[in-house]
Parts: C-alpha cells; structure tokens; sequence
C-alpha cells in the first residue's frame, strides 16, 4: 500500500503587511488562527485514515462519523482563509482595470457599482461567514452569495473569485463589532485585481 501522504503545510504571506485600514498585527493573529485550520485539517485527515486502516470507517462509529462532520468545516476554513490573504495586496488600486474582469461584472451585474453594492450588502450581513463572488464555470456568470461559518451556502462546483472574511476576528480589535461596514470599505483599498481576474476562466 502506498504510504499516506496528504499533509496541508500552511501558505505564508510575508509581503501582506502595511495594508490600509488593517493593521500588521491583526493580520499577524488571523494567520495563526489560518494556520490552526491547516494543523485540524491535518489531524482530521490522519485520524479517519487511521480508523478506516482499523476497519473503522462507519458513519455508526461516532468518532469516525463526527471527524467527518467536521471535515467540511476545517477544510473550507482552511482554503478561504488562503483565498482571502491571497486576494489582499497593499497599495491595491481602489478599482480593477478594465479588463477580463470588469466585462464579467458587467455582463453578470450590469455595472461594476451595482455589483459592487451587492457585495457590500452581503458583506455586512449579520452573521460570521464570509461574502464571495463566485464564477458559474458553465455560463461564465458572476454570482454573489453569503457563507454562513466556513462551510454552507457554497453553489456546488463555483468557482471563488473574490472572497472576503467578515468574521469579527478579520476586523476587531481595528474596529468595533458594529463597525463592519469600516472594514469592508478597508477590505477594498487593498484588493489585488490581477490576482482575483486570474482565478475567472
Ligand atoms: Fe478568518
């Protein structure tokens, strides 16, 4: 038998620093708390092997059945936070260029500010999760769409464009807990457009 190899090593983000409106040091504690969703993805991943070395891959074996209900939660924990950071850039420009991008919000939303205020809609949403404009793969479609904790409401097969945290750990200390809307609009002065125009198709 082959030996297991499907280990997760945290991606690292030396350059994300000296962002507009989110400090180094939040940052430097969201990267710990990215890098805790890599380790639990990696435990998880290792322990249901093991079981179902054991024979023990049942969804009536209570722990085999409750690691893997967790599965959904730390894997996307884990892949959005990577979105997220990689998505961020400092001196980002305030708007994409026109470009790749710009015609699929406007063919998707009719016009960069309509889409735009959805997104802002949606990221201040009450709730933890995050706010993400996804690509439909078939159509080429924008859509955006509110993901409750890491793990639900995702459209099945979409993929990520733009992503977005709007946990409070992704804002706070920098700003109060009723002061999301502060963030967001911080969120978009430091967008790396080149980066999210070459996750579309
Ligand atoms: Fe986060």
């Amino acid at each position: 038998m082959a030996e297991f190899q499907k280990k997760y090593s945290p991606k690292t983000y030396p350059n994300l620093k000296g962002l507009k409106g989110i400090s180094d040091d939040l940052l430097a504690t969201h990267f710990k708390l990215y890098e805790g969703y890599v380790n639990r993805c990696n435990t998880l991943t290792e322990n249901l092997s093991k079981l179902g070395k054991e024979g023990r891959a049942s969804g009536k074996d209570p722990a085999y059945a409750e690691m893997t209900r967790r599965l959904g939660f730390e894997y996307s924990g884990m892949i959005l936070h990577e979105y997220y950071f990689g998505n961020l850039i400092p001196n980002g420009q305030a708007a994409p260029q026109k470009g790749k991008l710009t015609d699929a919000i406007e063919k998707s939303f009719g016009g960069y500010d309509t889409w735009l205020a959805d997104f802002k809609a949606i990221a201040t949403m009450p709730g933890v999760g995050w706010a993400i404009t996804y690509q439909d793969p078939t159509t080429g479609w924008l859509s955006s769409h509110w993901i409750n904790l890491h793990q639900d409401n995702h459209p099945a097969g979409y993929t990520p464009v733009l992503v977005m945290d709007a946990w409070e750990h992704a804002f706070i200390p920098d700003y109060k807990a009723t002061d999301r809307a502060k963030y967001v609009d911080a969120y978009f002065q430091n967008i790396d457009w080149a980066a999210v125009e070459k996750r579309l198709r």
